[in-house]
């Protein structure tokens, strides 16, 4: 028998279904997206185990005629683009005629549907991708209603990979905040095991629904539309301002041509705009809209559609990142950017940002070309006065092999100032130690409060008026799962109800209980509860509240410092000092020895 076959039209259908459906949550993202194309102006989702059991979309869309059916299910059946040329227009978010195929290929699927003319609703239903009835039925007014029960029966490898309820109902949130963004004028309904997570009625405003779906603070979030230079569309954005800071890039959300995508460049370069504003690890939330001439845009590289290729990407980036700069200027905080550095080295164009000492922009003329940065270094880590040819040069990060410990040689320091209300100066023989101050306060706080846990002895401090914190739903799944947890390691939490917990106690040594809750709840996915993770971002959120410190406490620091175990990197990893020798400012100078 020749070797080479072709295969059974069932193994094609459960390998296409791979490329389309790998969770409840994708299955809940094609749902959607055809009751919007369908021009719902109701979707209605309900869930049982996260979406495992059963997945339900209802909408009060078009629906689907009689004759329509039987071809409902057929790989690249689709109403929607009729030609080649139509992809280059695309005005809807479906145009395979795959999704609903590569559904019902690895699950139950019952259809319920009726048209505006029709009048008659029908009911039709499959498993594993073969029809096993279709029947009149009674169905009040038009739309849709899709019920997805048991996906992945018929392919249990696939199956072994689903996570727990809180982790898929967490994807399932990833892929239904973007459709509730961007349609503040429709309504949205999202019921997990009959507890309805979400019931948004209309919004008058794209700031409002983002608001209300986010629990952000109203206020803090503004609204600009703006077109490119040259072109006619128009792009809006909704941007949080100062205020909303986030432990991660969890509330950042990209649309193209009104299609949620993920683009790392994009994203990169809209997190750097807001350099300008933000502290240093912490992230801004944001919304952008960005309308493209549909020619240069590719949608269709990603078997999920998540991601689309951009033409001539440098330049829309410059313009972007100008416009978003120019609303958060205008519209945002009121902090002014100081016109010039007073060093001539360093990126020219970067200046300081008036009462956030030594945060750097990186607008203008002297702008790090967009194109440079393809590998996308952390935002904030830009070029400064060490660039790589002075590496020669480069002040050192002491290392433990100088024969004295660091620890001793710490001892031995020399207090000389602060600089730039974040640095304090020490002096050590032919060396100037320069230490972060911040994150020398995370590599104590760090330290100490691992020691306190691994004793099972963390010194609570209760507070004296609760802190009550919203939580957006997936943040409270997230808090669900690991409070417990929590509350051993001294943070004390309570749920008062379906958005709101109450900070009670926190660890003694951490100070700022909201941002101590937000910055643990922000991450997890449902993984297991690791305690060092909490303890790195506990400290951090503990060390952004921090206040300014007097000469004495910067000598106390410092003492405390050369106590720790590691005193050299930040619980983050990055160097808590740094010495420059006098040799190095000799050379600067033109003295020789
Ligand atoms: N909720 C709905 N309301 C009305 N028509 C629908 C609905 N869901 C699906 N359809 C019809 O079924 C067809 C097939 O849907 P399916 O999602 O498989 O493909 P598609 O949306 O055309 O393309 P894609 O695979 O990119 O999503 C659609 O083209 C549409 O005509
Ligand atoms: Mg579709």
């Amino acid at each position: 028998m020749a070797k080479v076959q072709v295969l059974s039209t069932e193994v094609i259908s459960r390998i296409a279904a791979g490329e389309v459906v790998d969770r409840p949550s994708s299955v809940v993202k094609e749902l959607m997206e055809n009751a919007l194309d369908a021009g719902a102006t109701r979707v209605e989702i309900l869930l049982r185990s996260g979406g495992k059991t059963l997945i339900r979309v209802r909408d009060n869309g078009s629906g689907i005629a009689r004759e329509d059916l039987d071809q409902l299910f057929t790989r690249h059946a689709t109403s929607k683009i009729r030609s080649a040329d139509d992809l280059e227009a695309l005005i809807s978010f479906g145009f395979r005629g795959e999704a609903l195929y590569s559904i019902a290929a690895v699950s139950e699927v019952t259809v319920r549907t009726r048209t505006a003319e029709g009048d008659e609703g029908w009911e039709l239903h499959l498993k594993g991708g073969r029809r096993e009835r279709i029947s009149p039925a009674a169905i009040s007014g038009p739309g849709t209603e899709i019920s997805v029960g048991e996906i992945f029966f018929n392919t249990p490898a696939r199956k072994k990979f689903l996570k727990s309820d809180s982790s898929e109902l967490d994807a399932v949130l990833q892929v239904f905040l973007p459709y509730a963004l961007k349609y503040p004028e429709r309504h949205f309904v999202l019921v997990h095991n009959d507890r309805t997570i979400y019931d948004l009625a209309p919004d008058p405003s794209f700031g409002e629904r983002a608001a209300r779906t986010l629990k952000l603070e109203r206020s803090a979030v503004l609204e600009e539309t703006f077109s490119l230079p040259g072109r006619a569309e128009v792009c809006r954005c909704v941007l949080g301002d100062i205020n909303i800071q986030r432990p991660r890039r969890d509330i950042q959300y990209l649309f193209v041509n009104g299609r949620p995508v993920q683009h790392r460049n994009l994203s990169f370069h809209l997190n750097d705009v807001y350099r300008m504003i933000m502290p240093e690890g912490v992230h801004p939330f944001f919304v952008l809209f960005l309308q493209l001439p549909p020619e240069d845009v590719d949608v269709n590289i990603h078997p999920q559609k998540r991601e689309v290729r951009i033409r001539g990407e440098a330049e829309i980036f410059g313009a972007l990142r100008s416009a978003v700069e120019r609303a958060l200027m205008t519209r945002g905080t009121p902090r002014q950017i100081a016109e010039t550095s007073l060093f001539p080295f360093g990126p020219s164009g970067a200046s300081t940002i008036e009462g956030i000492p030594g945060e750097r922009i990186i607008f203008g003329p002297g702008a790090v070309d967009p194109s440079e940065r393809r590998d996308l270094p952390v935002p904030g880590e830009r070029p400064g006065f060490f660039t790589q040819e002075t590496r020669g040069d480069m002040p050192e990060v002491p290392s433990a092999s100088l024969g004295v410990s660091v620890c001793e040689r710490l001892e031995r320091l020399r207090f000389l100032g602060t600089f730039a209300s974040k640095y304090h100066l020490f002096e050590e023989g032919e060396g100037l130690i320069v230490v972060d101050q911040h994150a020398a306060q995370e590599r104590i706080l760090f330290e100490r409060f691992l020691d306190q846990a691994a004793r099972g002895e963390v010194e609570v401090q209760h507070l004296l008026i609760p802190q009550l914190v919203k939580l957006p739903p997936g943040d409270m799944l997230r808090w669900e799962a690991c409070h417990a947890e929590l509350e051993a390691l001294g943070l004390l939490t309570a749920r008062l109800d379906e958005e709101t917990v109450s900070v009670n106690a926190i660890p003694g040594i951490l100070k700022g209980p909201e941002a101590l809750l937000r910055a643990v709840v922000a991450d997890g996915q449902g993984a297991r509860f690791d305690r060092e993770a909490f303890a790195r971002r506990a400290c951090r959120a503990s060390v952004m509240a921090g206040d300014r410190m007097s000469a004495a406490e910067a000598v106390h620091q410092m003492q405390a410092l050369a106590a720790c175990r590691d005193p050299m990197t930040c619980p983050h990893g990055r160097p808590v000092f740094i010495e420059i020798k006098t040799s190095f400012l000799d050379r600067q100078f033109f003295r020789t020895a």
